[in-house]
């Protein structure tokens, strides 16, 4: 992936490049499992600007929206649906545990819903959602789903096609181990034929269509970031989609294993923990800030502060990517048994 940033840049029109496009919708249909007739492409931002795609493709004033909140991201989600000017009403869980389906049941009955937006592995908080389980209930009353796959695509199950996401998006920095930058995103057939007149022009799934598909230009995409991403993506169709999230799998137990010799444990119950971001409690006493920079200059680790109420309570640790192996399994478990040896 390194090594194709750095290849010679061409334009957004150049007939290689546009290949190199047609290679990634293919890869991204397959690694979401989304549907033969669904719009797969990458937005040219972070998961964020993809997040804003998602919404504002389906999002008018007067629209209804259920977001299920587990933790800071959920609540980014419903605060940019708020922005669109979607009625939000939230289904608040407690961060650290996953979302409770018949909560969602309880307030899809009461309300109803028009749309309803969830995140799969919540970043802040550890926590892999159930959202075949939420999906298929918002189904059952009719609402359109948005589903933030940012920190799980690549990592842990995900079957956009076989439990009917009508909008799934993800990043390039997480799973796929790519650099930040190009956002993939799925559309079904379903969400396309609901969408609304798109106030974003750098969103509107419409005009992406014109330029990933027709050769029409819309932006000019950044050709290093597109090598970078096929790249990454050709890791993935080597690897095996099954492969990878068993990799994700084993490391994520290795490093639970290990912190519990270090009297260390996870936030999420077990039944709950996502593979690829391990949110680990800080014992009480321990300078949590101390051991973060410890980490970081004695040993070149970086690992993730608590986020919100979260702060100073948790360390998040990633083992996604290329950068879920076992070796930095043991590397930052021997570390973290240094700096806090040292305190
Ligand atoms: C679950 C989730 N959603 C959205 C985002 C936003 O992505 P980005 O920072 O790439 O804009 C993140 C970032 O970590 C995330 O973890």
């Amino acid at each position: 992936v390194t090594a194709a940033l750095a290849s010679p840049a061409r334009s957004h029109l150049d007939p290689d490049l546009v290949t190199l496009l047609d290679d990634i919708r293919a890869s991204l249909t397959r690694a979401f499992r989304a549907a033969g007739d669904s719009v797969t492409l990458a937005i040219s931002g972070t998961g964020t600007s993809a997040m804003e795609a998602a919404v504002a493709n389906v999002t008018e004033p007067g629209r209804r929206a259920t977001v299920v909140v587990t933790g800071y991201f959920g609540d980014r989600l419903a605060q940019m649906l708020a922005r669109h000017g979607a009625e939000v009403s939230r289904v608040d869980e407690v961060w650290g545990r996953a979302a409770d389906p018949d909560a969602l049941r309880s307030a899809l009955r009461a309300n109803g819903a028009d749309i309803v937006a969830m995140v799969h592995g919540e970043t802040s908080t550890g926590v892999l959602n159930p959202v075949a389980d939420l999906v298929s209930i918002a189904r059952e009353h009719g609402a359109l789903t948005i589903v933030d796959a940012v920190t799980s695509f690549g990592a842990v199950p995900l079957d956009a096609g076989g439990w009917g996401i009508d909008i799934c998006y993800s990043c390039s920095q997480k799973g796929l181990g790519a650099p930040s930058g190009l956002s993939p995103i799925t559309f079904s057939r379903g969400a396309i034929d609901r969408r609304v007149a798109c106030r974003s022009f750098a969103f509107d799934i419409g005009l992406l269509q014109t330029y990933w598909i027709e050769r029409k230009y819309h932006h000019t995409i950044s050709a290093p970031l597109v090598y970078a991403l096929s790249a990454a993506l050709s890791e993935v169709d080597a690897e095996g989609l099954e492969a990878r999230w068993g990799r994700h799998e084993r490391h994520h137990r290795q490093l639970v294993d290990a912190l519990a010799t270090l009297d260390l444990s996870l936030l999420p119950p077990p039944a709950e923990r996502l593979w690829s971001l391990n949110a680990v409690q800080v014992p009480a006493g321990v300078d949590e800030a101390a051991v973060r920079s410890g980490l970081l200059r004695r040993h070149n680790i970086e690992i993730g502060a608590g986020l919100g109420p979260l702060a100073g309570k948790i360390w998040r640790i990633g083992l996604m990517g290329s950068g879920s192996t076992a070796e930095n399994v043991e590397r930052v478990v021997q570390a973290l048994r240094d700096v806090i040896a040292r305190r």
